[in-house]
């Protein structure tokens, strides 16, 4: 099982990054392998609207994104995380959503896996986890449209300073299971 994670927190190591590599670290457990990708690395641009993956199967942009494609394509499941920022999530993330366009055909089908699963994955200050459920859905439903099996929501409440979700260890320790789950599924 190749389990690919991305935060899109340009919070290096803060709460996004901390829940996705817990995930991350359940599925090397189980034998699967990880790869995360963080936007605080920087060099991921937005889409410029060139449409030159309208004619070839590529992104005109060469920066991390190219690294985080190749990924995308032999991942069996996508690990998508960002905080939220003003009740969506942040605009690094929604930069690497759009460029995700390029991994998709003209008929809207898939360049990546038929199959590949993605666990949307969300921390807020919020405790309230349903406070954004409506925006939650929108996503859920972009990433269906756009050809992942989409697993439910993963949401965090009660992360506002950096490294405060590790107070919360029952929820780690759900996230690291979920993650042994994906690594060792189908083996
Ligand atoms: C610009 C900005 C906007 C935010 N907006 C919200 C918000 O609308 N609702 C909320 O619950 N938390 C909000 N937060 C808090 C973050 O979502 C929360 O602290 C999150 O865990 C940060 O994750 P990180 O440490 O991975 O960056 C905001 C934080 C920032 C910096």
């Amino acid at each position: 099982m190749v389990v690919v994670g991305i935060s899109g927190s340009p919070r290096r190591k803060g709460n996004t990054e901390m829940l996705i590599s817990e995930v991350l670290e359940g599925v090397t457990e189980a034998g699967g392998e990880a790869i995360l990708f963080s936007v605080a690395d920087g060099d991921i641009s937005g889409c410029t609207g060139c449409m030159r993956c309208r004619r070839v199967p590529r992104c005109r942009i060469d920066d991390r994104m190219t690294l985080i494609y190749e990924a995308v394509m032999r991942a069996d499941v996508v690990v998508f995380g960002s905080p939220v920022y003003m009740g969506q999530m942040s605009a690094q993330a929604k930069a690497v959503v759009d460029r995700f366009y390029a991994l998709l055909n003209n008929d809207e089908t898939p360049r990546f896996q038929a199959g590949t699963r993605l666990l949307p994955l969300f921390t807020q200050a919020q405790a309230d986890v349903a406070r954004y459920a409506s925006y939650f859905e929108l996503c859920d439903e972009m990433f269906t449209q756009m050809g992942f099996e989409v697993l439910p929501t993963f949401v965090a409440g009660g992360t506002h300073m950096k490294g405060e979700i590790g107070t919360q260890k029952a929820l780690l320790a759900s996230a690291r299971e979920m993650g042994r789950e994906m690594g060792g599924y189908g083996e």
